[in-house]
């Protein structure tokens, strides 16, 4: 049985029934069908009034302390954000100044991020990735973006958007080593 790999999804949204949270979900489920995970979701709505509090790392309680521990020691990190005003939200952006700067050197992340409309699309490659790019962490190159015409209620309704998340998952995978999980085969 390989060691799981250990993966952090942090949701940049505080909404309760957040679409960056179901598409997240569905990045985990499509990594799990090529590897082992040891998956753990950092929600930002859970942590965000202690997170916006505090102004240095030895500020924050226990609990996001955890938080941000698990994302420092991450095989993988799903940074998965809404579009706010043309970027990721504030909060996220405070949640990754608090996290030690060289904790996430070499890791890879997977970027992903909901918006309104198709027109801020582009927030992975001239938001996201930068973020992480200073962070030198290792950005995989297939981002996923979703806007609410790709959902019916909970369920990802657009097959492009299914076939958008199997293919960053695949090539995920590839990255991270493929360490297959045989009985849990792709469905084309
Ligand atoms: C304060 C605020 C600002 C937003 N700004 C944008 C924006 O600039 N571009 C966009 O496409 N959508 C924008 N939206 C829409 C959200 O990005 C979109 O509804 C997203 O899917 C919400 O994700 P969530 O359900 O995970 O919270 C904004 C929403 C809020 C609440």
């Amino acid at each position: 049985m390989p060691t799981p790999l250990k993966v952090v999804a942090v949701i940049g949204s505080t909404s309760p029934s957040s679409r960056t949270l179901l598409l997240a979900r569905a990045i985990l489920e499509q990594l799990r069908h090529h590897l082992a995970l040891d998956s753990h979701v950092v929600e930002l709505g859970r942590i965000a009034r202690p997170l916006g509090g505090a102004l240095a790392r030895d500020e924050l309680p226990a609990e996001v302390e955890q938080q941000l521990r698990r994302i420092e020691s991450a095989d993988l990190v799903l940074a998965a954000a809404p579009v706010f005003r043309g970027s990721y939200p504030g909060l996220f952006k405070h949640l990754f100044d608090l996290v030690e700067i060289e904790a996430l050197v070499d890791t890879p992340v997977l970027l992903a991020a909901t918006g309104g409309s198709e027109r801020h699309a582009l927030v992975i490659d001239h938001q996201l990735r930068p973020l992480f790019s200073f962070l030198q962490a290792l950005t995989l190159p297939i981002g996923v973006y979703a806007t609410p015409a790709d959902f019916d209620g909970e369920r990802i309704a657009s097959p492009l958007l299914r076939d958008r998340i199997a293919l960053a998952a695949e090539r995920a995978a590839t990255v991270l080593g493929a360490v297959r999980v045989p009985s849990l085969r792709r469905i084309a």
